[in-house]
């Protein structure tokens, strides 16, 4: 082979890794951002990047665009691994027509796609762009649309995780949402349906990018993004975590972390961490540290609905799915949020093979107008229709309160719970003392009205009667709803035994083309 074939062929490396310009990549370093190589670098193990086409360029003939190409045509596509385990990956790459999806653009995308599904790996898409290639109309589109396919076969087969570190706007939003995991850098990045400008002609509103689709007001108010990470590098580094509690494929278990802490660690703190005022709040995620190897949790949705806590740790080297109400915030109460919060994660653990383990505070279903409106009615069955069709291990502890329809959603036995401990300061009920009373004492109570002492008097007799009667756990555990009372400060080694137990379990749901979630 010549030399100067080989010379030719460098060449057009160092030009395909230049992207749109020196002038460009500067252009992206001084807002802050990293190019599309660098966050593949940082990414992947070093070294294990294998790229793809990269000498593709457009097809476009139109509003001169023909005169302008760029090896790559804006994306950086192929594979590498993490951990050393295979992952798929396209990097937009903003110093080329900014990003913009053209044809070509699309079927790079839709190349590492359909190898992922084929090989069974993750795929991993980091966004950055200006949205469809204005120069290409239509094609474009077809080009998202070819994504948006594949997003949605490739969905509980494959992992899928969306990075956004640029703008990401218009329909180009809807392949990352159809993904498993967002996660936005704090600065630079955000995404919109429709963007400013059109806001303030349509509605009057005047309002910034980062206002309307920036990255804390999609963790905190619309959930749509999973993760918000302070810089570039620190996002890569979560999706690498994020990997590594996750299985590569629907038909793999996740892998099996070596695990130094040990099984039998009795934690005495959690033998007093519930107060005695049954209305006095505490930090579930206190409970969830306490028990898990190594107090390691990596928090999903950490800012949407913190009456729920959601996300990933490990059960002696086990990656357990953890679902968590939190008496911190609106005493652990379900509303519309935490439902949905809750039931995307646990579809996503059973997806995927990871155990979940349910830990249960909750005092019910948040009343009011908004919430009903709001449609508290599906969002809710949706939670609960997420739990009974797992099939996924599922061990439930109830620290304090399980009531009402509450109790069933949160993992109960009925929805195929596995095994449900609960601890001794457990109480286990219809609804709580106060609202019992005044339900099945309410003309008593009215006709006592003329005497305010002996109206006290009898509530706190009545309210005392029921608390003895159901305020505990041994109500529920002469059902075997509750298959044990456990010490707390053991929760951890029962945990894991009851973990051990399950790791073979085997059950199915009825043969049908897909359920119908109430979305
Ligand atoms: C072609 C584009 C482009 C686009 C940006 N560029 N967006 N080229 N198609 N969609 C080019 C610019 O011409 C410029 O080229 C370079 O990228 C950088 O853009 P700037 O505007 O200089 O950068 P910045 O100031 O950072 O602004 C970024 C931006 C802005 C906010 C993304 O460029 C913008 O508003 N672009 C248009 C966004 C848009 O309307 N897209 C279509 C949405 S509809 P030079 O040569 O100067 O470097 C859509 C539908 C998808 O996406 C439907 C899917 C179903």
């Amino acid at each position: 082979m010549s030399q100067a074939k080989v010379k030719e062929l460098i060449e057009l490396r160092v030009k395909a890794r230049q992207g749109g310009g020196q002038k460009r990549i500067d252009a992206q370093h001084n807002k802050g951002k990293l190019t599309a190589r660098e966050r593949i670098e940082l990414l992947l193990d070093e070294g294990s990047f294998e790229e793809f086409d990269m000498f593709v360029t457009h097809r476009c003939n139109d509003f001169g665009i023909e005169k302008e190409s760029y090896l790559g045509d804006g994306v950086i596509t192929g594979y590498g691994s993490i951990d050393g385990r295979l992952v798929y990956v396209f990097s937009q790459d903003f110093t080329v027509f900014g990003g913009s999806l053209s044809e070509t653009f699309a079927k790079k995308i839709c190349k590492v796609m359909d190898q992922a599904m084929k090989v069974g790996a993750p795929v991993i898409g980091l966004n950055d762009s200006g949205g469809a290639r204005i120069q290409e109309g239509v094609q474009s589109l077809a080009g998202y649309a070819d994504i948006f396919q594949r997003n949605i076969m490739a969905s509980g087969v494959i992992p899928q995780i969306s990075a956004i570190f640029g703008p990401c706007a218009g329909g180009a939003v809807y392949s990352p949402a159809l993904t498993d995991f967002i996660m936005m850098s704090k600065e630079n990045s955000y995404m919109f349906v429709t963007g400013p400008k059109v806001v303030k002609t349509v509605t009057n509103e005047v309002i910034t990018d980062a206002e309307l689709g920036g990255a804390m007001v999609h963790a905190s108010k619309s959930g749509v993004t999973h993760f918000v990470a302070d810089t570039e590098e620190e996002g890569l580094m979560l999706i690498r975590k994020l990997l590594s509690y996750l299985p590569q494929n629907n038909l793999e278990d996740p892998p099996l972390a070596a695990c130094i802490d040990p099984i039998d660690r009795l934690e005495d703190s959690l033998n007093a961490i519930v107060p005695d005022n049954p209305n006095k709040p505490y930090d579930v995620k206190d409970v969830i540290h306490a028990i898990v190897d190594e107090s390691e949790f990596m928090e999903v949705h950490r800012h949407y609905a913190p009456n729920l806590v959601v996300g990933f740790a490990r059960f002696n080297g086990t990656s357990v799915g953890i679902v968590a109400n939190q008496p911190k915030y609106l005493a652990g109460v379900l509303d519309i949020n935490a439902s949905r919060k809750g039931a995307r994660f646990v579809r996503f653990c059973d997806c995927f093979n990871i155990p979940i383990v349910t830990l249960v505070d909750v005092p019910g279903f948040l009343p009011g107008t908004a919430q009903e409106y709001g449609g508290i009615i599906i969002h809710g069955a949706k939670f609960l229709f997420a739990y009974g069709e797992a099939t996924v291990p599922k061990v439930t502890v109830t620290l304090r309160k399980s009531y009402g329809g509450a109790h069933d959603v949160m993992s109960c036995k009925q929805l195929r719970g596995d095994i449900n401990y609960a601890w001794p300061t457990a109480e286990i009920a219809v609804m709580g003392a106060t609202g019992a009373t005044s339900v099945l004492y309410g003309r008593q109570i009215k006709e006592l009205e003329s005497n305010p002492e002996e109206q006290a008097r009898f509530i706190a007799e009545k309210e005392q009667e029921y608390i003895n009667k159901f305020a505990n756990p041994y109500a529920a555990a002469r059902f075997g709803f509750i298959d044990d009372v456990i010490e707390p400060r053991n929760t951890r080694f029962r945990i894991i035994r009851a973990l051990q137990a399950l790791a073979t379990k085997k059950d199915t749901n009825p043969p049908k083309k897909h359920n119908n979630i109430p979305l």
